[in-house]
């Protein structure tokens, strides 16, 4: 178990069948976990997207938030998702039914957006500036199709606030330091604020919420890749990786397990 599971990337060139289908996995469980359903609420509230707006949902993976957004602009609007992945712009538009006629998935680059300045009233970004080594880089990009006047919600969490619990602290501590190393941009949430401001709008609202993995999810899926990815880097050993495993299973039948990340949510808006 400990040493046959690959770490999961959202590296825009993914495109193993296989990996590209934990991916969609991953995104549809974490679409059904409550902290992530109320932060989205959150921000699809302080968007405030109107009927007969223009809206892009950037690194819109499944196109489940870009479909939101559409039921909100109707037909007298549009709204876009952008993908750099063409497997998960397939799937974003296989599950486009009611809002087909008004909403398109686009292939691009959250670095070079495929859009003309001042192209939309409303842009949002969840979950993917942690993946990003230039994440000011694309918040610039997004601020530049907005228009006047335009909303920016940018959603993410912050590797650093991560609990693990119960089992050994100093294997979980190790394990998070794995998890941060491997991620390019592990406390972007801390961030949202301050790279709103840098790409020259205001600040007009924060919102946060924790993500709590229900206790199956953990054990079946986020465990196992969690340990293997700090044994394989080499941050713990294989017995400490069996026996962490083995304690945070022990953890998830008596009820004692918590794992939990948290997720914060900036609301933006760029000058009239
Ligand atoms: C964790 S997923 C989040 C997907 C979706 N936003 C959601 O919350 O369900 C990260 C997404 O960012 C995309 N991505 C990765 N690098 C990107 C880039 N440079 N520009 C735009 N999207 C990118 C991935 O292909 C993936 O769809």
């Amino acid at each position: 178990m400990t040493d046959t599971n690959p770490p999961i990337t959202f590296d825009a060139d993914v495109s193993d069948d296989a990996a590209v289908a934990m991916q969609v996995d991953i995104l549809d469980i974490q679409a059904g976990v409550v902290g992530v359903t109320r932060l989205r609420e959150w921000g699809h509230a302080a968007l405030a997207v109107q009927p007969g707006e223009k809206v892009l949902d950037v690194g819109s993976g499944t196109g489940s938030e870009v479909r939101a957004m559409a039921e909100l602009t109707g037909p007298t609007g549009e709204a876009v998702g952008v993908e750099p992945n063409p497997k998960l712009r397939a799937v974003a538009d296989q599950r486009t039914t009611t809002t087909r006629e008004w909403t398109r998935y686009v292939a691009g680059n959250a670095y070079e957006l495929p859009f003309e300045d001042g192209t939309f009233d409303a842009v949002r970004c969840e979950r993917v500036l942690q993946h990003l080594d230039q994440p000011q880089r694309a918040i610039d990009e997004m601020a530049r199709v907005l228009k006047p006047g335009g909303r920016l919600t940018l959603l993410d969490s912050d590797w650093a606030t991560a609990i693990v619990h119960p089992g050994d602290p100093e294997v979980a501590r190790l394990c998070m330091e794995a998890m941060l190393t491997a991620t390019p941009n592990p406390h972007s949430g801390r961030r949202l604020s301050g790279q709103v401001v840098l790409a020259g709008l205001t600040v007009a609202d924060m919102g946060s919420e924790a993500l709590i993995w229900p206790a199956d999810i953990v054990t079946g899926m986020l465990l196992p890749m969690f340990v293997s990815t700090a044994q394989q880097a080499g941050f713990i050993t294989t017995e400490q990786a069996a026996r962490f495993a083995t304690e945070l299973q022990a953890a998830a039948h008596s009820g004692e397990l918590h794992m939990s990340v948290t997720m914060f949510c900036a609301l933006g808006r760029k000058p009239d």
